[in-house]
Order: C-alpha cells, then sequence, then structure tokens
C-alpha cells in the first residue's frame, strides 16, 4: 500500500456519489403519468395483469400502477444475471421468484426498469410466452439501445438514454443507491474504487 493512502474500503455516500442527474424527479413524474393514461386507454375493458421484474422496477411499478386508471392485477418475478460483472450482463438468467399467479389466458404487461444488451428480457419473454398468455406487451422506463444485442419489442417506453451506467429509481451499483428518487450517474471513483 503506497504511503498516504488509507487502507480502509470506501465509504458510500449516496448523494455525494453522483456526478450528475440525467432525468430528474420531475421529469420521472410526468413521464409516468403519460405511461400510465396510454396504458389505461389501450387496455380499457380488458383484464391486465402488471408483471414486474425485481428489485430495480419497483420504484418504476409502484408509480405507474397507480397512474393506471383501469382494474389491473399484479405480480412480481426475481430474476438475477450471473456470471457478468456489476456494470455488464452476461445474459445467464436465473430465476429466484416465479409468478405467484398463473398468467394463462391473461393480457401482461411486464414492467421493466431497463433494457441494455436485451438478454435478460429476451430470456424473460420466452419464459413467459410457454405461459400461454393472451398478450405480452413491454414497458420500460429506460432504454439504452447502443449496447442491444436481442431485439425487443418495446410498447411502453420512458426515456432513452446514452451508453452510461445510471444509478437511482430502483437502479442500483453494487446493491446501493436505489433509493435515490432521480436517475443519475455516479462519479468515476466509485466505479474505479471498487
Ligand atoms: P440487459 O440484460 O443487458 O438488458 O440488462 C438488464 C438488467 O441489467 C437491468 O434490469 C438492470 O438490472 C441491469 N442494468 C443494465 N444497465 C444498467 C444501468 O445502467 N444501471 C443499473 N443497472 C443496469
Amino acid at each position: 500500500m503506497p504511503r498516504g493512502v488509507p487502507d480502509v474500503p470506501r465509504v458510500p455516500d449516496l448523494v455525494g456519489d453522483v456526478a450528475g442527474i440525467l432525468i430528474s424527479e420531475q421529469q420521472i413524474r410526468e413521464r409516468v403519468a403519460e405511461l400510465g393514461a396510454q396504458v389505461s386507454t389501450d387496455f380499457e375493458g380488458r383484464e391486465l395483469t402488471l408483471m414486474s421484474v425485481l428489485k430495480g422496477s419497483l420504484p418504476f411499478m409502484a408509480d405507474l400502477m397507480r397512474a393506471i386508471t383501469i382494474p389491473v392485477q399484479i405480480d412480481l418475478m426475481e430474476v438475477s444475471s450471473y456470471g457478468g460483472t456489476a456494470t455488464e450482463s452476461s445474459g445467464l438468467v436465473r430465476i429466484l421468484k416465479d409468478l405467484s399467479s398463473s398468467i394463462d389466458g391473461k393480457h401482461v404487461l411486464i414492467v421493466e426498469d431497463i433494457i441494455d444488451t436485451g438478454l435478460t428480457l429476451n430470456y424473460l419473454i420466452r419464459y413467459l410466452r410457454g405461459k400461454n398468455p393472451r398478450s405480452l406487451h413491454i414497458c420500460t422506463l429506460l432504454d439504452k439501445p447502443a449496447r442491444r444485442l436481442v431485439d425487443i419489442p418495446i410498447d411502453y417506453l420512458g426515456f432513452t438514454i446514452p451508453d452510461q451506467f445510471v444509478v437511482g429509481y430502483g437502479l442500483d451499483y453494487g446493491e446501493l443507491y436505489r433509493n435515490l428518487p432521480f436517475i443519475g450517474v455516479l462519479q468515476p471513483e466509485v466505479y474505479t474504487s471498487a
């Protein structure tokens, strides 16, 4: 260890670690309201299940479902990709929590936080199609098209973002920063000192 470099792990600083805000709380609120209104119109008179993917989609799901004005049911799955790194997906997906109820014959809207390579959602779509839903649509808050490896048909999109790793509003780096109310970018030191 060189002289002057403290031999202690870096302590995360929720707000201090943020280099900049990419999408503000207000922008998120306004866009989620628009998406909720659109979903309500499109699925009027139909039986809709919102299926969200833990953990990153939790705030988006909670806000979106309250912006929807038709009756909906909700279900939650938890998946984790493995074999990758803290900022890179591998495409290998493990189901940690499966659906609680059958989606056979139901209209299902997948509620996702972000589509990056698309590998996670590609796996999930194939898995859910096998459960025989009446229809399967996709709603994602963020889309990072620059890194897409598989084509994903997005039906409802919050924001398209550049090829940057983002945190906040459910999105994490090393399981932290999910509770920031906006979408932000971390200081480079946070990654380099990990
Ligand atoms: P994909 O399989 O590459 O599309 O990655 C999907 C998952 O990777 C998301 O559901 C997130 O959990 C995570 N992810 C991808 N990009 C980011 C990011 O910029 N910030 C935080 N998590 C991300």
